[in-house]
């Protein structure tokens, strides 16, 4: 599949935001070896439940942190201690802020000793990175997802792993623009709004059309508002059968490679009860629908080529536009303001909702 460079999209093989990078219980006392961003990580929770990720490997003679079962530092179970990480080959303890605390056989610590630690916050039973080429703090905050994870009435998601797919994100962040796809891969119909809003980091897809199986009567209309907040995950907001919160988590694990998430929250009801059994039944059963489509797509993504250039013609949604909004992640903060300004505005694709003069 086609790298960051390929697609010219700026001057960094991997974007800033926040990605997801796993559930929260993958997060525990034992460090885990992860993969995101080219890069070979580590994944562990501290004594306090605070969740971290590290650079893998030892500043001192570059052995994994977590790929060790046999060393005494593994099996006495000082691999996690308090907050900081313990290096199997040679003992030394990095602090959460990657500095070296302490080596076993020296009092003498070298300010070198030093992990590249990454920001995480778990949020809706998900854990987040903030991924920063420049090696800055986040300059967004991650979103509360409509505030309605523990919300009462609502059933909170579980998560779907998609798979790994052959595929750049950029591919996956088209969807925001694609008008055309709707009815083939998502059973749209009786098509009343589509369009496009880009506000800064933000974009967002207005979408209101029939569909055939998630809502209610056959005659009513499926509304979204759909959003990127950056350029990993998705979030949906979307009026049918129920009401519902959808989250797609796209992360790259290579330059051209993607890991896939789907998630879905349901309204079950108003909150003035307890929610039973037969409420979680409904509501995942919601979900597996919301999934299935998405599989939809990613069934399209696991088998296309790179689409460096799309051959779009008028009546396709703005392309151009959500690819150009997506160059911003790629590039510098100040080279991002530019990229805003440039594409920052509303794009009606489609307008046929009563009243409307072009109807
Ligand atoms: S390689 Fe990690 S402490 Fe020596
Ligand atoms: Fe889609």
């Amino acid at each position: 599949m086609a790298t960051t460079s390929e697609y010219g999209l700026g001057e960094f093989a991997f974007a800033r935001g926040w990605f997801m990078i796993g559930e929260a219980q993958e997060a525990t006392k034992i460090p885990a070896p992860i993969r995101y961003f080219g890069k070979d990580l580590v994944l562990y929770r501290g004594e306090s439940g605070q969740p971290y990720v590290v650079d893998a490997y030892c500043p001192h003679m570059g052995a994994h942190l977590a790929r060790n079962t046999t060393s005494y530092i593994v099996r006495d179970g000082e691999h996690v201690q308090g907050e900081s990480i313990r290096c199997p080959f040679h003992g030394w303890a990095f602090g959460p802020d990657g500095q070296c605390k302490h080596i076993p056989y020296s009092d003498f610590i070298p300010k070198a000793a030093k992990l590249r630690t990454y920001p995480v916050v778990e949020k809706a039973g998900i854990l987040w990175m903030w991924h920063d080429p420049e090696g800055l703090e986040p300059d967004v905050e991650l979103p509360d997802f409509g505030g309605h994870y523990g919300e009462s009435g609502w059933v909170e998601w579980k998560i779907d792993y998609m798979g790994d797919l052959d595929v750049h994100g950029i591919e996956i962040v088209d969807n925001m623009a694609d008008f055309g796809h709707f009815i083939p891969i998502h059973g749209a119909k009786d098509w009343q709004y589509f369009a496009n809003e880009f506000k800064g980091h933000v974009v967002h897809q207005y979408y209101s059309a029939g569909h055939r199986t998630l809502t209610a009567a056959d005659e009513d209309q499926l509304v979204l508002d759909t959003w990127y907040e950056g350029p990993g995950f998705l979030q949906s907001e979307m009026a049918g059968a129920y009401d519902s919160f959808i989250m797609i988590a796209n992360t790259p694990i290579e330059d051209g490679k993607t890991r896939s998430w789907h998630a879905l929250m349901v309204k079950v009801h108003d909150g003035s009860r307890a929610t039973t059994e037969e409420d979680r039944a409904i509501a995942f059963e919601y979900q597996e629908g919301s999934r299935l489509a998405f599989a939809q797509d990613v069934e399209i993504w696991a088998n296309k080529r790179a689409c460096l250039n799309p051959l779009a013609i008028p009546n396709d949604g703005p392309y151009g536009k959500v690819r150009s909004w997506y160059k911003q992640f790629y590039n510098s903060r100040d080279k991002a303001a530019e990229i805003q300004k440039r594409v920052n505005g509303l794009v009606v694709t489609l307008d046929k909702r009563p009243g409307n003069k072009a109807a």
